[in-house]
């Protein structure tokens, strides 16, 4: 299950991106929000992230304007590895170097058809599971 959320800045991309995992049959659940009203972007970036942490999700994609601020939000939160890309390169490499389980884009930054090729890539490449990235995942936790 992937978990799905945003802001006001990020209300459009994430409706984008939900119709993307519809039309592949990929199961999300939206966490919200779900309009375009002013919220608090650490609100909805938070309880993803919580539910990636423990296990009831197995990856996260976080909208925001920028997708800064869900990026540091998540990455706060213990077992996060939240990637802010806005390139289909970082977006598999993070994959496989950092075995990334949140993905964070700014619906400000990207237009559409380049952030659904991101969630596909990030959503499609698995973990490379070499033992110098193993190792590296295992540190940053401490
Ligand atoms: C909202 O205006 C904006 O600050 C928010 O979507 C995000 O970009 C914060 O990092």
């Amino acid at each position: 299950m992937i978990g799905v959320a945003c802001d006001h800045g990020g209300f459009n991309l994430k409706n984008e991106i939900i119709k993307y995992l519809e039309n592949n049959n990929i199961e999300y659940k939206d966490y919200g929000t779900y309009s375009t009203d002013a919220v608090d972007y650490p609100i909805y970036a938070r309880k993803v992230a919580e539910d990636v942490s423990n296990n009831i999700l197995e990856k996260g994609i976080l909208v925001c304007g920028t997708g800064i601020g869900v990026s540091i939000v998540a990455n706060k939160v213990k077992g996060i590895r939240a990637a802010h890309c806005h390139d289909v390169f970082s977006a598999k490499a993070t994959r496989e170097h950092n075995d990334a389980n949140i993905l964070a884009i700014g619906e400000r930054v990207v237009g559409v058809g380049l952030a659904l090729e991101i969630v596909e890539t990030f959503l499609n490449t698995p973990f490379s599971n070499e033992e110098r990235h193993k190792r590296r995942i295992e540190m940053i936790e401490g």
